[in-house]
Order: structure tokens, then sequence, then C-alpha cells
């Protein structure tokens, strides 16, 4: 099988490594990749954004499979047009993409369907948002550019002012261009984060290993926001009285949903959802794998993940039932000073190989590039160390003991990652 991977950060590494693995792949391409992924693929010089290359290309090689790493090209259309072209592509359509694509579509969609998510109104004028805030009544709030806004369109106000900013950002400065013309305010919900992943050919569920995203940039959840600075898996903090509630009333029923209304929904189901004392409830929907998740719950499937997703494709996904492994995964994201702000890139990244003498590690590149030989920073989030180990502890012993082994200039991670976690492990 001739499989190409879209997409070149630390997610589209750990597919390819899944992929490469999976015995029944000949040949492996990827567009752009990056400097890990090219240790195992061939790197095609077409961007992930650029629809008309990529079908082009896939086209051309006469790929069997197309996997779809990153949302923009989804919510671009990328699918659509392979379909059209009698592709197969792993990834939802433009219109099942609005999933991720609109946030306000998305929430209609919970509203309509019973899915539980958190009070949300949708605004295009001011006035009226400020106006909804008082209804919410205290702080925090949390305001969200209805479209793509690469990971900072949503904020935690803690207080009304915040609140109003964020909206007057939106709604009156244009901040985010078209992505925030429309904008959610909605209440603030607490619990714990997770990240619930499933895989689905528009008919059949079948959920992935549960994880954890740590979204700050510092230790302790304090600093902004980023795109996830470390992840861990399983979660001993779900019982399986709520790993069941999730996969049927939030998964499975949102897949139905969909089904429901007409959409064909084929690819990855994300829920980021909040574990509230009432129960599992909807923060947000993606239509594609969590970045840093992907890199800790791939090393822990031990099923072929090209027969899975080419399964998910040719609408056979009941035929699969998925194998995890036991043990558990911690991955560590190390970036670049001045991350989710501007960095330097092109600094030399040392220790790499003195990594591949530890069992159990894989370093999942993202903003690398190769040059004369090296391996050099090309980004704000440069790589996942992720490491399995009999339970999470020593897992996270082990990412920590090959973080200690990687050095860039400015090299920045968090020392946090699943830490306490396996204290709370069933
Ligand atoms: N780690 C969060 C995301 O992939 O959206």
């Amino acid at each position: 099988m001739k499989i190409l991977v879209v997409g070149g950060g630390g997610r589209e590494h750990a597919l390819a490594w899944g992929l490469s693995r999976s015995g029944t792949v000949d040949r492996l391409f990827a567009a752009p990749g990056n400097a890990g992924i090219a240790e195992i693929a061939t790197l095609v010089p077409v961007s992930a954004g650029d629809v008309d290359g990529l079908v082009d290309f896939a086209q051309q090689e006469a790929i069997d499979l197309t996997v779809v790493g990153p949302e923009a090209p989804l919510v671009a259309g990328l699918a659509d047009e392979m379909q059209a072209r009698g592709m197969a592509v792993f990834g939802p359509t433009r219109d099942a993409a609005r999933l991720e694509g609109s946030k306000a579509w998305a929430r209609e969609l919970c509203e309509r369907h019973g899915i539980p998510s958190p009070r949300s109104r949708t605004f295009t004028r001011i006035e009226p948002a400020l106006a909804y805030l008082e209804e919410l009544g205290d702080p925090p709030f949390v305001v969200k550019a209805d479209g793509l806004a690469a990971g900072k369109g949503v904020t935690v106000a803690e207080d009304r002012d915040t609140a109003a900013r964020a909206l007057e950002d939106c709604l009156v400065h244009g901040l985010f261009g078209e992505a925030g013309q429309s904008v959610l305010v909605e209440e603030f919900v607490e619990g714990k984060e997770v990240s619930a992943m499933a895989l689905t050919d528009g008919r059949t569920v079948v959920p992935l290993a549960l994880a954890q995203d740590y979204k700050r940039a510092e230790d302790g959840d304090r600093g902004p926001n980023t795109g996830g600075m470390g992840a861990y898996s399983p979660l001993g903090f779900v019982d399986d009285d709520a790993e069941s509630k999730i996969a049927a009333e939030i998964l499975g029923a949102t897949a139905r949903a969909l089904a429901d209304e007409g959409v064909r929904y084929v690819g990855v189901l994300y829920a980021g959802l909040m574990l509230t004392a009432g129960g599992p409830t909807v923060l947000e929907f993606n239509c594609r794998l969590g970045d840093p998740e992907t890199q800790v719950v791939i090393p822990r499937l031990r099923s072929n993940l090209a027969e899975v997703l080419l399964a998910c494709v040719e609408g056979r996904l009941a035929e699969q039932e998925l194998q995890w492994a036991p043990e558990a995964c911690v991955g560590v994201v190390a970036a670049s000073a001045g991350y989710p702000g501007r960095v330097q890139s092109g600094k030399n990244i040392a220790g790499l190989e003195s990594v591949r003498e530890l069992d159990g590690v894989e370093v999942f590149h993202a903003g690398t590039a190769a040059r004369d030989g090296r391996v050099l920073t090309a980004g704000g989030r440069v790589l996942t160390v992720a490491a399995v180990g009999s339970d999470l502890d020593a897992a996270r012993e082990r990412a920590y003991e090959a973080c200690a082994r990687i050095e860039f200039d400015g090299m920045t991670y968090r020392r946090d990652i699943a830490a306490g976690a396996a204290r709370t492990v069933r």
C-alpha cells in the first residue's frame, strides 16, 4: 500500500511512525513532513495548505490512502477534492469538518441533539454579546472566535473587562479576520480536561485510548495557552463508567447526530471534554487527531494502523477491534524560547543520537529541518519526546531522562507532565 501523510508536525510524525510499522505499507510519503519524518518517509515539497498540489501529487503517484493530519486542509475541502477524483482519503469532507471549522455550528449541533455542552450563544455584534455576559452571571467567561484561528481564538476571561476586550478584538478590531466575525460567549465549566478521540466511518465509532493534554506553556498550568506542551495516556481518573458515558453520550451521540443530519463523517472525531461533577461536557470538537495526544496514543496501539484507517475509509470499521498495550505513555514537548510567541529557528539540536539508545523512547519531530547532516529547529514546538513504561511513573521517568539528553539553544519544556497522574491510576 502507498500512503501519503499530510502535515509536518509531531502528530504527523507519530502517524507516519505508526504506519511505517504496519507491515502492509510499501511506500510512505509525507507532505511536507519534517526532519524526523524524513527518516521513515519520502518528503514531498508540497505544503499542507496546498490542496491542488496535494491532490495532483496523490493522483500522479497513485496513492492508495491519504491520511490528513491538520484541520486546515480538511476545512478547505481536501477530502472533497480527493474523493471527487476517486481517491481514498482519511479525513472528513469540508461539510463534515465544520465540526471544527465553525464552533457555532458545532454548538448548535449539540443543542439540537442534546449532547452535553456549556451554555453558549453566538454573536456578530458586540452589544448583545456584552449583555449576554450579564445573563451568564459571574465570571470566568469563555470567548471564542467561531472559525479557525490557529489555536489563538479562545480566551478564558477571569473578569468582565477581559471578556469585553476579547469581544472587541474580534468584533470591532477584526483580530482574527473572518474567523472572528462571529463569536461565541460561553459559561466556564470546571472539572478535569480529557481528550476523547474516536475513529469513525460514518456508522461505526471506535474510541481511541483517552489522553490528557497540557495546554498552558508553564508548569502548574500557568502562562499562555499553546497548541499543547505534553500529554499522557491512559487516564487513571476516568473510571469505566465515565469512559462508557464518553463513548456513548458524546462520541457515539455526535456521530449519530451528524448522520441524522445527512453529514457523512469519516475520520477522527475528537471531543475536547471537561469531566464535571455532572458528567462529561463538550468544550470543543476537532476534526483530526490531537497534537501532542497522538504522540502518546499511537505508541500504545497494537493494531495495524494502516489497516484500521483504510477500513474506516472503506466503511468497514465494524470489522476492526483495536488492541492497546497496557503500558502507559508520557509525551513531553520541547519548544523554542518564546513559544507560543515569536521564536528563533535554525538552532542546532544535539543529543538525538543519544536518545536512540534508550528503550521505549521515540522522539517525534515537529518544527525541525535537516541541513548539511544536522537537525535544526524550525518552529515553536520543536519535538515531542514520547516514552512508554510499565506505568505512568516509569514512562515519565524515561521521558524526562530523554529530555535531559537533548539540547538546543533556548530549549524549554514543562517539568510537570503527568506529575501525580500515576497516583490516580485505577
Ligand atoms: N492538543 C490539542 C489539540 O490538538 O487541539
